[in-house]
Protein backbone atom coordinates (compact mmCIF):
# COMPACT_ATOMS: atom_id res chain seq x y z
CA UNK A 1 0.00 0.00 0.00
CA UNK A 2 1.55 3.40 -0.96
CA UNK A 3 2.52 6.17 2.02
CA UNK A 4 -0.33 8.41 2.56
CA UNK A 5 0.05 12.09 3.05
CA UNK A 6 -0.17 11.07 7.40
CA UNK A 7 2.22 8.43 7.05
CA UNK A 8 4.59 10.62 5.48
CA UNK A 9 3.86 14.29 7.93
CA UNK A 10 3.46 11.85 11.18
CA UNK A 11 7.19 11.26 10.80
CA UNK A 12 8.05 14.47 11.86
CA UNK A 13 10.28 14.54 14.91
CA UNK A 14 10.24 10.84 15.02
CA UNK A 15 11.79 9.23 11.91
CA UNK A 16 13.77 10.63 8.93
CA UNK A 17 12.40 10.47 5.71
CA UNK A 18 14.12 9.55 2.61
CA UNK A 19 13.07 10.89 -0.55
CA UNK A 20 14.82 10.50 -4.32
CA UNK A 21 14.15 11.49 -7.71
CA UNK A 22 12.82 8.69 -10.24
CA UNK A 23 11.29 8.90 -13.93
CA UNK A 24 11.20 5.60 -15.16
CA UNK A 25 9.64 2.06 -14.34
CA UNK A 26 13.24 -0.08 -13.24
CA UNK A 27 14.80 2.84 -11.24
CA UNK A 28 11.24 2.86 -9.71
CA UNK A 29 11.07 -0.27 -8.67
CA UNK A 30 14.61 -0.50 -7.41
CA UNK A 31 14.12 2.64 -5.31
CA UNK A 32 10.69 1.29 -4.06
CA UNK A 33 12.40 -1.51 -2.54
CA UNK A 34 15.32 -0.14 -1.47
CA UNK A 35 12.34 1.00 0.83
CA UNK A 36 12.16 4.81 -0.12
CA UNK A 37 9.09 6.92 1.19
CA UNK A 38 8.94 9.30 -1.76
CA UNK A 39 9.96 8.63 -5.19
CA UNK A 40 9.93 12.05 -6.58
CA UNK A 41 9.14 12.82 -10.03
CA UNK A 42 11.11 15.96 -10.71
CA UNK A 43 11.54 18.15 -13.36
CA UNK A 44 15.53 17.34 -13.14
CA UNK A 45 14.35 14.85 -15.21
CA UNK A 46 15.00 17.26 -18.28
CA UNK A 47 18.41 17.29 -17.58
CA UNK A 48 19.30 13.70 -16.65
CA UNK A 49 16.91 12.19 -18.84
CA UNK A 50 16.48 14.19 -21.57
CA UNK A 51 19.39 16.85 -21.47
CA UNK A 52 18.22 19.63 -21.42
CA UNK A 53 20.77 22.77 -19.79
CA UNK A 54 17.76 23.55 -16.86
CA UNK A 55 14.42 22.82 -16.12
CA UNK A 56 12.97 25.20 -18.45
CA UNK A 57 11.77 23.54 -21.25
CA UNK A 58 10.38 20.79 -19.25
CA UNK A 59 6.59 20.31 -20.78
CA UNK A 60 3.82 18.87 -18.67
CA UNK A 61 3.72 15.52 -21.50
CA UNK A 62 7.02 14.64 -20.57
CA UNK A 63 6.25 14.84 -16.41
CA UNK A 64 2.78 12.92 -17.30
CA UNK A 65 4.81 10.74 -19.54
CA UNK A 66 7.72 10.08 -16.57
CA UNK A 67 5.13 10.12 -14.30
CA UNK A 68 3.42 7.07 -15.64
CA UNK A 69 5.87 5.07 -16.02
CA UNK A 70 7.64 5.51 -12.09
CA UNK A 71 3.52 4.77 -10.55
CA UNK A 72 3.49 2.08 -12.21
CA UNK A 73 6.99 0.58 -10.63
CA UNK A 74 6.07 1.82 -7.42
CA UNK A 75 4.48 -0.94 -4.49
CA UNK A 76 5.01 1.32 -1.28
CA UNK A 77 6.16 4.86 -2.11
CA UNK A 78 4.58 7.70 -2.42
CA UNK A 79 4.80 9.58 -5.60
CA UNK A 80 5.08 13.07 -6.14
CA UNK A 81 5.48 15.20 -9.43
CA UNK A 82 7.13 17.94 -10.41
CA UNK A 83 4.82 20.76 -11.95
CA UNK A 84 7.21 22.02 -14.55
CA UNK A 85 7.74 25.76 -14.97
CA UNK A 86 4.84 27.66 -16.54
CA UNK A 87 2.59 24.99 -15.89
CA UNK A 88 0.80 26.76 -12.68
CA UNK A 89 2.00 30.57 -12.60
CA UNK A 90 -0.80 31.86 -15.50
CA UNK A 91 -3.99 31.56 -13.51
CA UNK A 92 -5.12 29.12 -10.82
CA UNK A 93 -7.37 27.28 -13.12
CA UNK A 94 -4.47 26.26 -15.09
CA UNK A 95 -2.70 24.99 -12.28
CA UNK A 96 -5.80 22.93 -10.87
CA UNK A 97 -5.87 21.77 -14.42
CA UNK A 98 -2.35 20.40 -14.45
CA UNK A 99 -1.66 19.09 -10.81
CA UNK A 100 -5.39 16.96 -12.17
CA UNK A 101 -3.42 15.99 -14.90
CA UNK A 102 -0.57 14.79 -12.89
CA UNK A 103 -2.69 12.78 -10.37
CA UNK A 104 -4.12 10.79 -13.45
CA UNK A 105 -0.89 9.85 -14.88
CA UNK A 106 -0.49 8.19 -11.34
CA UNK A 107 0.99 10.74 -8.89
CA UNK A 108 -0.40 10.53 -5.08
CA UNK A 109 0.96 14.81 -4.67
CA UNK A 110 2.59 17.52 -7.07
CA UNK A 111 5.18 19.64 -5.98
CA UNK A 112 5.53 23.24 -6.68
CA UNK A 113 8.47 25.80 -6.55
CA UNK A 114 7.66 28.87 -4.89
CA UNK A 115 6.68 30.77 -1.72
CA UNK A 116 4.03 33.35 -0.65
CA UNK A 117 3.54 34.35 -4.15
CA UNK A 118 2.04 31.08 -4.79
CA UNK A 119 0.45 31.00 -1.46
CA UNK A 120 -3.26 31.42 -3.03
CA UNK A 121 -2.49 28.47 -6.15
CA UNK A 122 -1.66 25.79 -3.38
CA UNK A 123 -4.03 26.52 -1.33
CA UNK A 124 -6.49 26.32 -4.11
CA UNK A 125 -4.87 22.72 -5.47
CA UNK A 126 -5.08 21.58 -2.19
CA UNK A 127 -8.80 22.38 -1.58
CA UNK A 128 -9.97 20.62 -4.42
CA UNK A 129 -8.07 17.40 -2.95
CA UNK A 130 -4.48 17.34 -4.55
CA UNK A 131 -2.08 17.44 -1.68
CA UNK A 132 0.87 19.69 -2.39
CA UNK A 133 4.91 19.59 -1.44
CA UNK A 134 6.50 23.11 -1.47
CA UNK A 135 9.77 23.77 -2.45
CA UNK A 136 11.21 26.87 -1.55
CA UNK A 137 15.24 28.15 -1.43
CA UNK A 138 17.10 27.71 -4.22
CA UNK A 139 14.41 27.37 -6.78
CA UNK A 140 15.42 25.76 -10.33
CA UNK A 141 12.91 27.05 -12.42
CA UNK A 142 13.51 30.57 -11.46
CA UNK A 143 16.63 31.24 -9.39
CA UNK A 144 18.68 30.15 -12.40
CA UNK A 145 17.20 32.93 -14.45
CA UNK A 146 17.80 35.52 -11.75
CA UNK A 147 20.94 34.71 -10.17
CA UNK A 148 22.46 31.55 -11.26
CA UNK A 149 23.14 28.44 -8.33
CA UNK A 150 23.76 30.34 -5.67
CA UNK A 151 23.25 29.13 -1.21
CA UNK A 152 20.30 31.02 -0.25
CA UNK A 153 19.83 32.59 3.23
CA UNK A 154 23.38 33.20 3.91
CA UNK A 155 22.07 37.05 5.18
CA UNK A 156 19.18 37.82 8.06
CA UNK A 157 17.11 39.43 5.70
CA UNK A 158 17.09 36.40 3.09
CA UNK A 159 16.64 33.90 6.06
CA UNK A 160 13.12 35.75 7.41
CA UNK A 161 11.63 36.10 4.10
CA UNK A 162 12.43 32.29 3.74
CA UNK A 163 10.57 31.62 6.76
CA UNK A 164 7.98 33.33 5.76
CA UNK A 165 7.65 31.87 2.67
CA UNK A 166 7.67 28.47 4.45
CA UNK A 167 4.94 29.46 7.21
CA UNK A 168 2.97 30.86 3.67
CA UNK A 169 2.67 27.56 2.34
CA UNK A 170 2.33 25.54 6.06
CA UNK A 171 -0.65 28.25 6.18
CA UNK A 172 -2.28 26.88 2.14
CA UNK A 173 -2.11 23.86 3.47
CA UNK A 174 1.03 21.77 1.94
CA UNK A 175 1.96 19.05 3.94
CA UNK A 176 5.97 19.12 3.16
CA UNK A 177 8.36 21.55 1.75
CA UNK A 178 11.79 20.57 -0.11
CA UNK A 179 14.25 23.45 0.93
CA UNK A 180 17.21 23.62 -1.65
CA UNK A 181 20.94 24.80 -0.48
CA UNK A 182 19.67 26.51 2.33
CA UNK A 183 22.16 27.40 4.88
CA UNK A 184 21.82 24.59 7.46
CA UNK A 185 21.20 26.91 10.46
CA UNK A 186 18.54 28.31 8.82
CA UNK A 187 16.90 25.06 7.76
CA UNK A 188 17.12 24.18 11.11
CA UNK A 189 15.13 27.31 12.30
CA UNK A 190 12.71 26.50 9.61
CA UNK A 191 12.25 23.16 10.55
CA UNK A 192 11.82 23.88 14.16
CA UNK A 193 9.14 26.72 13.34
CA UNK A 194 6.97 24.84 11.03
CA UNK A 195 4.49 21.53 11.92
CA UNK A 196 5.28 20.20 8.83
CA UNK A 197 7.91 18.19 7.56
CA UNK A 198 10.73 19.61 5.66
CA UNK A 199 12.89 18.00 2.78
CA UNK A 200 16.74 19.06 2.22
CA UNK A 201 18.54 19.18 -0.45
CA UNK A 202 21.97 20.57 0.43
CA UNK A 203 20.43 22.03 3.26
CA UNK A 204 21.99 20.35 5.97
CA UNK A 205 21.55 17.27 8.43
CA UNK A 206 18.44 19.14 10.77
CA UNK A 207 15.73 19.02 7.96
CA UNK A 208 13.37 16.34 8.32
CA UNK A 209 13.99 14.19 5.31
CA UNK A 210 16.55 14.60 2.33
CA UNK A 211 16.32 14.31 -1.21
CA UNK A 212 18.41 13.68 -3.87
CA UNK A 213 18.94 12.80 -7.74
CA UNK A 214 18.62 9.06 -8.20
CA UNK A 215 21.58 10.05 -11.07
CA UNK A 216 23.52 11.99 -8.47
CA UNK A 217 23.65 9.12 -5.87
CA UNK A 218 24.48 6.47 -8.32
CA UNK A 219 27.34 8.42 -10.53
CA UNK A 220 25.76 8.55 -13.82
CA UNK A 221 25.21 11.82 -14.28
CA UNK A 222 28.79 13.67 -14.81
CA UNK A 223 27.90 16.94 -16.27
CA UNK A 224 27.19 18.69 -13.18
CA UNK A 225 28.54 17.13 -9.43
CA UNK A 226 26.91 19.39 -6.60
CA UNK A 227 28.99 19.69 -3.81
CA UNK A 228 25.54 18.73 -1.62
CA UNK A 229 25.07 15.58 -3.48
CA UNK A 230 26.68 12.13 -2.07
CA UNK A 231 27.79 9.88 -4.69
CA UNK A 232 27.14 6.02 -3.63
CA UNK A 233 28.10 4.75 -6.72
CA UNK A 234 29.97 5.63 -9.84
CA UNK A 235 28.23 3.90 -12.36
CA UNK A 236 29.26 6.31 -15.76
CA UNK A 237 32.59 4.29 -15.36
CA UNK A 238 31.44 1.04 -14.83
CA UNK A 239 28.59 1.33 -17.88
CA UNK A 240 31.10 2.37 -20.15
CA UNK A 241 33.75 -0.31 -19.80
CA UNK A 242 30.76 -2.97 -19.88
CA UNK A 243 29.14 -1.50 -23.09
CA UNK A 244 33.08 -1.41 -24.17
CA UNK A 245 33.66 -5.17 -22.94
CA UNK A 246 30.68 -5.86 -25.13
CA UNK A 247 31.90 -4.24 -28.42
CA UNK A 248 35.09 -5.69 -28.04
CA UNK A 249 33.57 -9.44 -27.61
CA UNK A 250 31.27 -8.34 -30.84
CA UNK A 251 34.17 -7.60 -33.34
CA UNK A 252 36.24 -10.70 -31.91
CA UNK A 253 33.17 -12.99 -31.85
CA UNK A 254 33.42 -13.80 -28.34
CA UNK A 255 29.67 -12.84 -28.05
CA UNK A 256 27.37 -14.57 -28.74
CA UNK A 257 28.09 -17.88 -27.82
CA UNK A 258 26.17 -21.04 -28.20
CA UNK A 259 23.94 -20.35 -24.85
CA UNK A 260 22.96 -17.01 -26.11
CA UNK A 261 21.81 -18.79 -29.42
CA UNK A 262 18.49 -20.59 -30.49
CA UNK A 263 18.10 -23.78 -32.85
CA UNK A 264 15.86 -24.95 -35.43
CA UNK A 265 15.26 -28.91 -35.22
CA UNK A 266 17.47 -30.77 -37.76
CA UNK A 267 14.74 -32.18 -39.36
CA UNK A 268 13.62 -29.35 -39.90
CA UNK A 269 16.69 -27.36 -41.33
CA UNK A 270 17.40 -30.60 -43.99
CA UNK A 271 13.95 -29.78 -45.19
CA UNK A 272 14.90 -26.32 -45.62
CA UNK A 273 18.04 -26.62 -46.98
CA UNK A 274 16.29 -29.62 -49.21
CA UNK A 275 13.72 -26.97 -50.20
CA UNK A 276 16.37 -23.90 -50.91
CA UNK A 277 18.81 -26.25 -53.28
O1 LIG B 1 13.51 18.21 -9.85
C1 LIG B 1 14.10 17.79 -8.83
O2 LIG B 1 14.85 16.81 -8.86
C2 LIG B 1 13.87 18.49 -7.57
C3 LIG B 1 14.78 18.15 -6.44
C4 LIG B 1 16.07 18.83 -6.65
C5 LIG B 1 14.19 18.49 -5.14
O3 LIG B 1 13.03 19.33 -7.51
Amino acid sequence: MPKSVRDITSMKNSKKITVITAYDYTTAQLCDRAGVEILLVGDSGGMVMLGYENTIPVTMEQMCFFTEAVSRGRKDAMVVADMPFMSYQASKSQAIENAGRLIKSGADAVKLEGGIEIKETVRSIVDIGIPVMGHIGFQPQTTTLQEGYKVQAKTKDAALALIQNARALEEAGAFSIVLEMVTKEVSKIITESISIPTIGIGSGPDCDGQVLVVHDVLGLFEKLKPKFAKRYLELAGDIVKAITSYKSDVVSGKFPLQEHSFSIDKTELERLRKEIA
